[in-house]
């Protein structure tokens, strides 16, 4: 298998390479005067199976552009199969037309994507709320990874918490929070989130005590950390210990950092599928060991 690691997936897209023992494929890509984009392998793929590697964060439009070029580059330079590889899936939130007149985002980044005739498409943790099965936006075989089981490893060996509790932000944040607490060997409760906003939530808990326990707050992704941040400061008023958050995915817009920091949020743990400074936990070898045959 010969990888080529997008813009969007630099090192990490060659971490993959590395633990498959795999060619990376360079390529060249520049702008026209005009600013359209150029992209050229420099090698052949001849009757390989070629995993084009693109986290879509940051710049998204222009990632997926790069990506589809990849990929077409890929079938031109005769693979014999293309596998799309997305660390960070971008689009997925907007799954749903909340508002009269609103594109359906998630399906029109979906089908872009498909137009690059990709044979198989795989993700961490993708963002399924009211679509369950990335199948059914893509209609091709399709790998959802998770990265959680890893996160909670890096718990267990780097903190010692008292009394633990982890807690989800909503119901779809549900099947984190349940890996993480059987791994951690305690249980979990789910929030009550309300989106006002895109930078605004409310949230509130019910259940068991809290006070004194240490809180492991998981979620998939973390953008303007207004969920995150919310949730501390509620968090805080109940007593609790420390305060832990797990993401796979840690956009961090600008500001979010701030938020985070002054909420009372003790330590933030990440994945590399978004490169940031609380990257600590890489999915390289949950997406090589995929790959691997
Ligand atoms: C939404 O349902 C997601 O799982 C995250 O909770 C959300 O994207 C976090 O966004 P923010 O950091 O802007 O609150």
């Amino acid at each position: 298998m010969q990888i080529i690691a997008g813009s969007g997936a630099p090192k990490l897209g060659r971490d993959v390479a590395v633990r498959m023992n795999s060619e990376v494929v360079e390529f060249e890509t520049r702008r026209f005067p005009d600013g359209e984009r150029y992209v050229k392998l420099n090698s052949d793929c001849r009757g390989k199976i070629v995993g084009v590697i693109q986290s879509t964060y940051k710049d998204p439009d222009e990632l997926l552009m790069e990506f589809v070029m990849l990929a077409d580059a890929a079938h031109g330079a005769g693979a014999a199969k293309v596998i799309g590889i997305f660390p960070y899936l971008a689009y997925l939130r907007q799954d749903a037309r909340f508002h009269q007149g609103e594109a359906l985002s998630s399906r029109v980044f979906a089908r872009m994507i498909k137009s690059s005739d990709i044979s198989k498409l795989v993700a961490v943790d993708p963002h399924l709320h009211r679509i369950h099965d990335l199948n059914q936006l893509f209609r091709i075989p399709t790998t959802n990874l998770s990265a959680m089981p890893d996160l909670a490893a890096y718990v267990s060996q780097h903190f010692k918490l008292t009394d633990p509790i982890v807690v989800a932000p909503d119901e779809e944040a549900s099947q984190w929070a349940s890996q993480v607490a059987s791994q951690l060997k305690t249980e979990y409760i789910i929030a009550k989130k309300v989106r006002l906003g895109d930078a605004s939530v409310e949230i509130s808990f019910e259940g068991p005590r809290m006070n004194h326990r240490d809180v492991v707050i998981v979620d998939d992704i973390v953008s303007t950390g207004g969920t995150v941040s919310k949730m501390a400061v509620g968090l805080r008023k109940l007593g609790v210990g420390r305060i832990i958050v797990l993401v796979t995915h840690g956009l961090f817009t600008p500001g979010a950092y701030h938020r985070i920091r002054t909420s009372g949020v003790d330590e933030v743990v990440a994945t590399d599928s978004v490169p940031n400074e609380y990257s600590f936990v890489s999915v390289a070898p949950l997406i090589a060991k995929n790959l691997l045959p």
